[in-house]
C-alpha cells in the first residue's frame, strides 16, 4: 500500500552545543546552501533538544541556537528559499521520536558508535537521551518525509539507521509510508579533522581551542591555528597518493580542497613539493577571505536577536504545516485513537 509520493525533500540538523567549525561550514553548511540551487524542497533546524542529551547551560543554548541560526544565514541560506527552525518549537519531533523509540531496537542503539565515542568509559552515567539520540534523529528527518540528508561522514551510521527505522515501521504495520532516506555526502570536507592531532574530527567540543576553526574566529587566530597545526617534516608530495599515512598533511590539503571547491589532485597540482612554511600561510589566508565575510554578517546578524527569533518562529509554522499531516497519519496507522 502507497500512501504517499516522495518527493524529494532535504533535510539536515545541527547540535547548538558550542559554536560553529569549520567543520560544519565545510561538511554541511556549504552543501546546504548549495542544494538551495537544485530542484528539492530543503529544510534545515537547530536541533536544540539533541543538545540537551549533554548539559547545557540555558542562557548558553539559546545564545548557542541564534548562533547557528545567524550562520546559517550568512552562509546563505535564504529563509525565503529554505525552511530554518529550531526543533524544539515543532512538538511533533519528540512524538515520532517516542513512536520510533518503540520500533528501533536496543542492539541497534547499542552499535552507534557516536554514542560509544561520547559516553565513553562511563556510559551507565550517560543520559537516556544521548542514547535514544539516533532515534530522534530518524524522528526529525522522516517527520518531513526527508528522502536526502545532507551531511558530513560522522553522520552516517545515524542516517543508516533511519533507513532501518523506516524500513521496520513499514514492514511492521504493512505500508509504505516512511521513505528510505539518502545520505548525501560528498566533497573534499566531509570529515575535517582535528588540527592537533589528524586521527580525530575536528569538533566543537574538543578540549583545546587550538584543534579547531571556529566560524567567528577572527583573522590573527585563524592564521595562528593553522601555523600551530601539526604536521610532518616533509614537504606536500607529487601525487594525492603521497598523502596516504599523513593523517595530518592529508587534512589541510582537504580542507584547501574544500575552501575551494576543488580537488585535492589539483590542490596538490598547484602545491607539489611545497613546504608547510609556503602552503600554511597561503591556506590560512584562504581561510580567512573565505569566513571572514560569513562571519562578519553573523556578528551583524547577532546584534538583532529579536529578528532572528522571528525568522526561527516563521521557519517552525513552515514546518509544522508539513509535519502535523505526517504525524496524524502515523499515529492512525499505529492504532491511536484521534479526534
Ligand atoms: P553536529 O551538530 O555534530 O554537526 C552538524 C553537521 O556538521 C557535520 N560535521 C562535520 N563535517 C565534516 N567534518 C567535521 N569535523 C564535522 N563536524 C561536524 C556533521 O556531519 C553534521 O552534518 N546528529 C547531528 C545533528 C542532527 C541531524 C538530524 C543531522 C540531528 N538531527 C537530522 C541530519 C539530519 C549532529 O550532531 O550534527
Amino acid at each position: 500500500m502507497t500512501d504517499v509520493q516522495f518527493t524529494p525533500r532535504v533535510f539536515s540538523g545541527i547540535k547548538p552545543s558550542g559554536g560553529l567549525t569549520l567543520g560544519n561550514y565545510l561538511g554541511a553548511i556549504k552543501r546546504w546552501v548549495a542544494m538551495q540551487d537544485e530542484a528539492t524542497e530543503n529544510i534545515y533546524c537547530a536541533v536544540d533538544m539533541h543538545a540537551v542529551t549533554v548539559w547545557q547551560d540555558p542562557a548558553a543554548l539559546r545564545q548557542g541556537t541564534r548562533e547557528i541560526a545567524a550562520g546559517l544565514l550568512a552562509a546563505g541560506i535564504d529563509p525565503g528559499r529554505s525552511i530554518l527552525f529550531n526543533q524544539s518549537r515543532v512538538h511533533q519531533h519528540a512524538e515520532l521520536a517516542w513512536v520510533f523509540n518503540c520500533v528501533a531496537r536496543v542492539g541497534w542503539m547499542t552499535r552507534m558508535t557516536q554514542f560509544k565515542d561520547k559516553a565513553g568509559a562511563n556510559s551507565e552515567k550517560a543520559s537516556l537521551g544521548l542514547y535514544a539520540y539516533p532515534s530522534l534523529m530518524a524522528a526529525d528527518i522522516l517527520l518531513y518525509h526527508g528522502t536526502h540528508v545532507p551531511v558530513g561522514e560522522d553522520q552516517k551510521q545515524h542516517v543508516e539507521l533511519t533507513r532501518d527505522i523506516a524500513a521496520k515501521f513499514n514492514h511492521d504495520y504493512g505500508v509504505d509510508f516512511f521513505p528510505l532516506t539518502q545520505p548525501v555526502i560528498e566533497g573534499p570536507g566531509t570529515r575535517v579533522m582535528n588540527l592537533r592531532d589528524g586521527s580525530k574530527k575536528m569538533s566543537k567540543s574538543g578540549d583545546s581551542d587550538m584543534e579547531r576553526i571556529n566560524m567567528l574566529d577572527d583573522a590573527d587566530t585563524i592564521a595562528k591555528k593553522f601555523k600551530k597545526a601539526k604536521t610532518d617534516p616533509a614537504p606536500l608530495p607529487e601525487t594525492v597518493d603521497g598523502l596516504t599515512d599523513r593523517a595530518e598533511a592529508k587534512n589541510l590539503v582537504d580542507i584547501y580542497a574544500g575552501l575551494t571547491d576543488q580537488t585535492a589532485e589539483a590542490v596538490i597540482a598547484d602545491y607539489a613539493g611545497a613546504g608547510w612554511g609556503t602552503f600554511k600561510p597561503a591556506l590560512a589566508d584562504l581561510a580567512v577571505s573565505k569566513l571572514a565575510p560569513v562571519s562578519d554578517e553573523m556578528k551583524r546578524l547577532l546584534n538583532d536577536p529579536a529578528e532572528i527569533d522571528r525568522t526561527l518562529e516563521q521557519g517552525a509554522d513552515k514546518a509544522r504545516d508539513i509535519a502535523a499531516p505526517i504525524l496524524d497519519r502515523t499515529y492512525e496507522i499505529v492504532g491511536f485513537l484521534s479526534s
